[in-house]
């Protein structure tokens, strides 16, 4: 597909999504937005991808919402059209998509950020949601996800002062996996895609869902959802291959990935 906003490409089994607004910082417009959510849709259809990497720049992953773009609307056009539909679809991917955040990540970046499995971050990277500067609040899910990545306390400072936060505190605070030099940051983003992308692919779902299932669930659900699924696993292949694998002290060679 062409787009105007982001550039997307295949590097072997990693689906690569590039928010490609240098002018604006990588604010999501509705363009960018619909854009990001059909090629991620895409890579999550190809049984070739087994994870998704979303990007920005050295300067910025995302400055949030586009401000210019959203100053103008109402209630109504807000709910309807606005910048919500087509999320469910990209919450309910299953393919683990890693969220590799450079520079400004604020508002609707942070949140898109928070949208996926886990984030890799430069150590240039700052977070923030601001949108209280702009007497609105955080719409993308930051209200909801911000609690539960870093705890009740930072993230009411976080969306009540519209602070920033760097990369060694984000990473402190649980909201980041890892804070990766600069110069090293795609290099080793890439690494972390590829190993993730060599793995089975119903094993990785199947993880996924898992992971998920932690977000949502009560501690009871999600153990009885995860006994079901580890059961689950059993019946593929690649179950079979991967601890005959083991025992014979070779590399496994999974028939789904
Ligand atoms: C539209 C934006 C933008 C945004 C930056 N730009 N952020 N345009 N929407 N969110 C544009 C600027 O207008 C400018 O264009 C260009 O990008 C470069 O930005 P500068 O401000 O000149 O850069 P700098 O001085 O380095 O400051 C960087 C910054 C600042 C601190 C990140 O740009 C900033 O505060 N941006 C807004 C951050 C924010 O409030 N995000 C939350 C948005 S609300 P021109 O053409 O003027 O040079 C949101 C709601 C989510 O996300 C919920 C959705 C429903």
């Amino acid at each position: 597909a062409e787009y105007t906003t982001i550039l997307a490409e295949a590097r072997g089994r990693v689906g690569w999504i590039t928010l490609d607004r240098p002018e604006a910082l990588n604010a999501l417009n509705s363009v960018l937005v619909t854009e990001l959510i059909d090629a991620a849709l895409i890579f999550d259809a190809s049984s070739e991808i087994g994870c998704i990497v979303i990007t920005g720049s050295e300067r910025a992953f995302a400055a949030g919402a586009d401000i210019k773009e959203m100053a103008d609307q109402g209630y109504a056009e807000m709910l309807v059209g606005g910048p919500f539909p087509g999320w469910g679809g990209f919450e309910r991917m299953r393919t683990p998509v890693i969220a590799a955040v450079a520079g400004f990540a604020l508002g609707g970046g942070c949140e898109l950020a928070m949208m996926c499995d886990f984030i890799l971050a430069a150590d240039t990277a700052k977070f923030g949601q601001p949108e209280i500067n702009l007497g609105v609040l955080p719409g993308f899910g930051g209200s909801q996800r911000l609690p539960r990545a870093i705890g009740k306390a930072k993230a009411a400072e976080m969306v009540l002062t519209g602070r920033m936060m760097r990369a060694d505190e984000a990473e402190r605070s649980g909201l980041v996996a890892r804070v990766i030099p600069a110069d090293e940051f795609l290099a080793d983003v890439e690494h972390t895609a590829a190993t993730i992308a060599s793995k089975s692919l119903p094993a990785l779902y199947a993880a996924k869902d898992a992971l998920q299932a932690a977000q949502e669930m009560p501690l009871s659900e999600g153990l009885r959802f995860e006994r079901l699924a580890f059961a689950a696993a059993f019946a593929t292949d690649d179950q079979k291959e991967g601890m005959r694998a083991f025992t014979e002290k070779r590399e496994p060679n999974f028939t789904h990935r």
